[in-house]
């Protein structure tokens, strides 16, 4: 939800309007770009691109025709401070000016990471430190180090220049890592071919901190020891502390990810010569930015500082672990390589990406995945921080939201049109307006005289409910929660440490819980258990918005970067991680209000790398034009390339108000983004699908009816990115590494490997939409079954009605086509298998199936299936993850009657006659009905009756 809206009468007090006129009047118009920092306005960004600047302008002065990169670097590693500590490689690295030791960190992971850490020696004071305890897999305590005696250190000299060189082994690749003394420089090397490059362009730069030099030294100008942006002063009292480095991708011409911004999949060059590139480094500040502007590389809300690049080859990745703001400059070259000694031999041209990196406080602490290849990189971040957990199931389905559904008799009301238009729907959805006053955890109760018994009605039929609660506390002593934390010292404190920080946000003056005390969390955590939480059943879930965190009258409408939080740290250092923990904290006291356990479901706005551990996210505040459904897809898809798989936009459009073919069209994309929700500014007219009549309603049902029938593939697919870590929703590349064609497309994406959607998103009713079909492949149109043999081209022509979604031959999909009016009630549902002949003849899939709610799951309660066609023969076995536990034996009797009601084999090009099934030992025949002729073959198989938990092969003659 927004950041603002007009004010109305009764929405808030008259005083307080007279207050906040002003404020609202500035903040709320189309994005005000002047409300946000550029990097010159940024002290530490413009002081690192200026650094930048002279690096390069230095470097080229110098003679180049030396192997290892010459730089103007002013850093070198210090003599004999080099040595090999178990699986670290430590060394002191100094400038020549400065003098003051940094010591590096290098160590080595098992599964070739390699992470880079930097700081002073002797810190003046401590550096915030405790990112990686709050993003990293067991709080970094675990992490799997290559044992000593795989690590080899050889030192040598190469054109007068002294390298260190670790290698190991890994598969059949050869990992090295290559640091030369001066300038210092780092090189990872995959095949004894340079991959990722740390300060080969000498734009590393690392402000120690100091003593503040009397005050008419301090050079304001610069902003190392003050800072002011519009009205609003940063008081710095550790002065300059930043660090930036630059980071180049050789051999590679796209790098993706660093979510989020609104920006093209294939990241654009942020300076250089390109005549697209923009003119600003990508931001990483958690912000809520009203109205925010398309292709426009300025901070969201939320950040993942993990760039992925790709190349034909290989696929390699870097994971810059810092909770601080952070920019990211790109730029593309072409370099003869002469600062390679692996290219010698050839003149040709290699590519490269070089981006530079900047943050303003904390440890410089970076990882870099080798791959080679994309599953290897995701298995690889996800050892990192965590993959995906299994999501509650229902939560797949669909959420139909809106600021606000006014009252009990409404969201009813809603309901039962939903259910009167067989329409299926999850989740109901209330926003701000249900609380007493903006008073989280509260009610408004003459709107909502009795929130159980709505609760429960909803229940009846497979429905939740979610409300919001968001993280600012209105002032009020006569609101529990906030007297229980003003008295418990659990909020942030203004600069001085001694006050409560105060800002405003929707109930007026507001204070802000400090996620970073862990008795605070605890304390938030359990007001979301039933007996804490007045009125709530264990029907109703969370939905946390407005915690980058939104501040209505702080600097770039956030909070105040000295304001402090527990331990003494600035919110400067911990400002990006602020919004994940407040979604962890609430994921906690949803997890934890019922014994045993159900999986929480909790929606953010605000996030960092590792909130996919604790809900799902939200695109944030689009708008209701074709322009923003366009942009949805790569926003979705990078944040898939993050990690972040659990993600979708607003349906419809957050602000305005779709026209008719709009909202179809963005009914027929949303139910392909992972997260499925509708939502709308108060000031919109209402638009739930039933209000748009024909023909808009019966598409709309259509689509969603779409997202229901494939709910079993699914959850199969959040199966595995629960396991491996591959995104959900993917771009092409992913799919089809070496179709160089592809590495910029964003207009057709993959779901899983199965299923590639290209989304109309065009005005125009009757539009003609250009497909390529990848690969030696079969293609198929999951509707009509029609078939495209790839590589190929062609043009469809579609209408309203149309959408175009192709199931790639070799694939096996299951679904359930039952209609039901909520994923709860189709858990007992028969499945139908589609088998989509591959070229080769053969076909594989899976299917997950768990309870859906529990963590059972995890002592083995779960039925996956390996199915493959091969031979004209399906047969369907356990997956080597299933284990015979007894929570498996109990699963498997409760699931005994699911069956599979119907297979549909596609594209056989035999007639085909009769079925032969055979189940436990016993042997049954069937009759099939087929039609079609050469590629357009379908075939079905009426009830073959197979177990979906049991061993079974089902062959076609
Ligand atoms: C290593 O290479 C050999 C021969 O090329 C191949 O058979 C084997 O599968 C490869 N192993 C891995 C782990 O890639
Ligand atoms: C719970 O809500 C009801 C209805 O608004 C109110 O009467 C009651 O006092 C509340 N109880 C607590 C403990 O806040
Ligand atoms: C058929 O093609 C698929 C996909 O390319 C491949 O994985 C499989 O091994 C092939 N099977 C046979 C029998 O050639």
């Amino acid at each position: 939800m927004k950041s603002c809206s007009k004010p109305r009468v009764g929405y808030i007090s008259v005083l307080y309007l007279a207050a906040v006129s002003s404020l609202l009047a500035q903040v709320c118009s189309a994005v005000k770009r002047e409300d946000f920092k550029t990097c010159e306005q940024s002290a530490f960004c413009n002081r690192h691109r200026v650094f930048a600047e002279t690096m390069l302008k230095n470097t080229q002065a110098l003679d180049k025709g030396s192997t290892i990169p010459k730089t103007a670097s002013p850093y070198s590693v210090l003599e004999n401070s080099v040595s090999l500590d178990g699986h670290t490689l430590v060394a002191s690295v100094q400038h020549s000016e400065e003098k003051v030791p940094l010591r590096f960190e290098l160590s080595f992971m098992e599964s070739g990471v390699v992470r880079v850490r930097a700081q002073e020696e002797e810190p003046l004071v401590p550096r915030f430190d405790d990112t990686q305890k709050l993003v990293l897999r067991d709080e970094g305590t675990a992490l799997p180090y290559a044992s000593p005696g795989s690590i080899e250190l050889v030192t040598e000299t190469i054109d007068q220049v002294t390298t260190h060189t670790v290698s190991y082994l890994k598969g059949n690749s050869t990992f090295s890592v290559r640091m030369a003394e001066s300038p210092w420089s780092l090189d990872y090397l995959v095949d004894n071919k340079p991959s990722i490059r740390l300060n080969t362009k000498g734009f590393f730069r690392f402000e120690y901190l100091r003593q503040k030099p009397a005050s008419d030294e301090a050079d304001t100008a610069s902003g190392e020891w003050e800072e002011k942006f519009k009205t609003w002063t940063d008081t710095k009292p550790n002065g300059p502390e930043s660090f930036g480095m630059d980071i180049s991708f050789s051999g590679f011409e796209h790098v993706y990810g660093i979510p989020e911004h609104s920006s093209p999949l294939s990241l654009k060059d942020t300076r250089g010569g390109d005549k697209n590139a923009y003119d600003q480094p990508y931001r990483l500040y958690n912000l809520d930015v009203f109205e925010y502007e398309l292709d426009n590389p300025m901070a969201l809300y939320g950040s993942i500082p993990f760039m992925v690049a790709h190349n034909a080859d290989s696929t390699v990745g870097v994971f810059w672990m810092n909770a601080a703001e952070t920019w990211i400059d790109v730029t593309r070259e072409k370099s003869n390589a002469l600062g390679s000694l692996f290219s010698r031999s050839s003149t040709k041209q290699i590519p490269a990406v070089n981006t530079h990196w900047v943050s303003e406080s904390g440890v410089l602490d970076v990882f870099l995945l080798p791959g080679p290849n994309t599953a290897d990189v995701y298995r690889q971040y996800a050892e990192l921080v965590e993959p995906t957990p299994l999501p509650r199931s229902f939560s797949l389905g669909y959420h139909q939201c809106r600021w606000n559904y006014i009252d009990q008799e409404d969201v009813l009301s809603v309901s039962s049109k939903l259910e009167e238009h067989k329409i299926p729907y999850d989740v109901i959805w209330l926003d701000i307006e249900h609380t007493d006053g903006k008073r989280y955890f509260t009610w408004d109760s003459a709107k909502f005289p009795d929130p159980v018994a709505m609760q429960n009605e909803l229940a009846q039929a497979g429905h939740k409910l979610v409300n919001v609660v968001d993280p600012h506390i209105k002032r009020d002593s006569a609101y529990r929660i906030w007297k229980e934390a003003s008295d418990n010292g659990y909020f942030v404190k203004t600069r001085e440490g001694s006050e409560d920080f105060q800002g405003w946000c929707w109930p007026g003056d507001s204070n802000w819980v400090d996620y970073f005390n862990p008795d605070a969390c605890k304390w938030i955590s359990e007001q979301f258990h039933i007996d804490h939480y007045n009125q709530s059943t264990d029907n109703l879930f969370v939905w946390n918005d407005m915690n980058e965190p939104s501040v209505f009258n702080g600097p770039e409408i956030t909070m105040d970067k000295d304001a402090r939080h527990h331990g003494g740290w600035e919110h400067r250092d911990v400002h990006n991680i602020f919004g994940m923990l407040y979604h962890k904290a609430t994921a906690d006291g949803l997890r934890t209000r019922e014994s045993p356990s159900k999986r929480p479901f909790v929606l953010s706005r605000a996030y960092f790398a590792g909130s996919q551990r604790y809900g799902a996210i939200w695109t944030g505040d689009n708008t209701a034009e074709w322009s923003h459904l366009q942009a949805s897809i790569p926003m979705v898809l990078s944040n898939n390339v993050a990690g972040l798989h659990f993600i979708g936009a607003d349906v419809g459009g957050f602000f305005g108000n779709p026209d008719q073919k709009l909202l179809t069209r963005w009914y027929q994309l949303g139910i392909w983004y992972p997260f499925f929700r509708a939502h709308a500014h108060i000031d919109t007219k209402r638009r739930e699908p039933w209000l748009l009549g024909e023909p808009y309603l019966s598409y709309i049902r259509d689509a969603i009816r779409e997202r229901y029938r494939l709910l079993p593939f699914w959850y199969t697919l959040f199966r595995e990115a629960s396991i491996t870590g591959m995104p959900v929703v993917r771009p092409m590349w992913i799919e089809f590494p070496s179709e160089t064609k592809l590495f910029a497309e964003q207009d057709a994406f993959m779901v899983g490997s199965a299923i590639m959607v290209v989304p109309a998103t065009d005005s125009n009713t009757n539009q003609a939409i250009d497909v390529v079909f990848p690969s030696q492949e079969n293609w198929y149109d999951i509707k009509t079954h029609a078939s495209y043999i790839g590589p190929t081209k062609r043009q469809f022509s579609v209408d309203l009605s149309s959408t175009l979604v192709f199931a790639r031959g070799g694939s096996v999909v299951v679904t359930r086509e039952r209609h039901r009016s909520s994923s709860d009630l189709m858990k007992r549902d028969p499945f139908t298998v589609y088998v989509y002949v591959g070229r080769n003849g053969t076909a594989s899939g899976r299917l997950y199936v768990d309870d859906g709610d529990t963590y059972d799951y995890e002592q083995g309660a779960f039925i996956e299936r390996e199915l493959s066609f091969s031979g004209a023969k399906l047969t369907s076995r356990a997956s080597t993850l299933t284990k015979d536990t007894s929570a498996y034996r109990d699963y498997l009797k409760k699931m005994a009657k699911v069956r599979v009601e119907r297979l549909v084999v596609v594209g056989l090009r035999n007639p085909l006659t009769k079925a032969t099934v055979v189940e436990n030992g016993v042997t049954r025949e069937i009759e099939l009905s087929y039609k079609g002729a050469a590629n357009d073959a379908e075939c079905v198989v009426r009830d073959p009756a197979v177990h979906i938990g049991e061993d079974w092969g089902i062959t076609l003659s």
